[in-house]
């Protein structure tokens, strides 16, 4: 449990919180402490699908830009490696995450929501890379995971314009999946979770082939749907979902 970052399993699905009023600016400790839950939910077996939540006024307002006034070149360029870092270990987590973003998710808030398989937002959620106007650009996957989800002509409008955008803009363009009232938004993102939390092993195999398989050639991505696929029969769900299915009865996944 970090100062900033703190992690409750109940029933299968873990939430993720942020949480450092006013906004959830998100300072060094903080990336340490979201590399951390991400270990945390990635190892814990109790852990089967996960919510990342900035509490219901702001997902999270970027990098801290008080702390970040004072970086030199090489403090940048180390505490920027320490950040991708941290993102791409939550990326990696091998469970379902959702974000639920209530309020703004702007700069290094809107890539820690990049990070989630699913982003369900608020009525009220606004996104976006504002870096450009600080004279900065992204530094946590927002040239990157934002031109691979709503595409590279998007993202430069985005990046090089650095404005807010709605929910249902954001939908759009795929980058918001589901919108919802303000206040059902994290319950909304749970139930959802805790759905996925009954699936079997394979969700993981199914995810990464689909974020590994996007960064390789059409060949080897389909090499390794291959050895992925032939992986899930390894697993007991795969019998039980078999099983189940020539029974005419329900799966009761056990994530093995
Ligand atoms: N870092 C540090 N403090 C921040 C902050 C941030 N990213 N965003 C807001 N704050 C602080 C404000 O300075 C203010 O503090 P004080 O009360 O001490 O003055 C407080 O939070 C509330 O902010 P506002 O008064 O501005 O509230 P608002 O409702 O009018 O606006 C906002 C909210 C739209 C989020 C606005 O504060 C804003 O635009 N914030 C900056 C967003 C931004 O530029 N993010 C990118 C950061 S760089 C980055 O993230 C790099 C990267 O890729 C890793």
């Amino acid at each position: 449990m970090g100062e900033f970052v703190s992690v409750q399993t109940d029933d299968g699905v873990a939430t993720i919180r942020i949480d450092r009023a006013p906004v959830n600016a998100l300072n060094v400790q903080m990336w340490g402490e979201c590399a951390d839950a991400a270990r945390q939910v990635a190892t814990d077996d109790d852990v089967r699908a996960v919510v990342l939540w900035g509490g219901p006024k702001v997902f999270a307002a970027g990098a801290d830009i008080k702390a970040m006034r004072e970086m030199s070149f090489t403090d940048a360029f180390a505490h920027a490696g320490e950040l991708q870092e941290a993102f791409r270990t939550l990326a990696e987590v091998p469970k379902v995450v959702i974000a639920a973003v209530n309020g703004y998710a702007l700069g290094g808030g809107c890539e820690l929501a990049l990070t989630a398989d699913f982003r369900y937002a608020a009525d009220n959620a606004k996104f976006g890379q504002p870096e450009i106007k600080l004279g900065l650009i992204p530094g946590a996957g927002g040239t990157q995971r934002l031109a691979r989800l709503i595409g590279t002509q998007a993202a430069k409008e985005w990046v090089y314009g650095g404005e807010m955008y709605d929910a249902e803009t954001c939908r759009q363009l795929g980058l918001v999946d589901r919108i919802y009232p303000a206040d059902e938004v994290y319950d909304r993102a749970v139930e959802s979770a805790r759905a996925y939390a009954a699936g079997p092993y394979a969700l993981r195999m199914a995810k990464k082939a689909i974020d590994e398989g996007m960064g390789l050639d059409l060949a080897s991505a389909l090499k390794l749907e291959t050895e992925l696929f032939a992986a899930t029969f390894a697993t007991r769900d795969r019998e039980i979902g078999m099983d189940a299915f020539l029974a005419k009865d329900r799966a009761e996944f056990t994530q093995r």
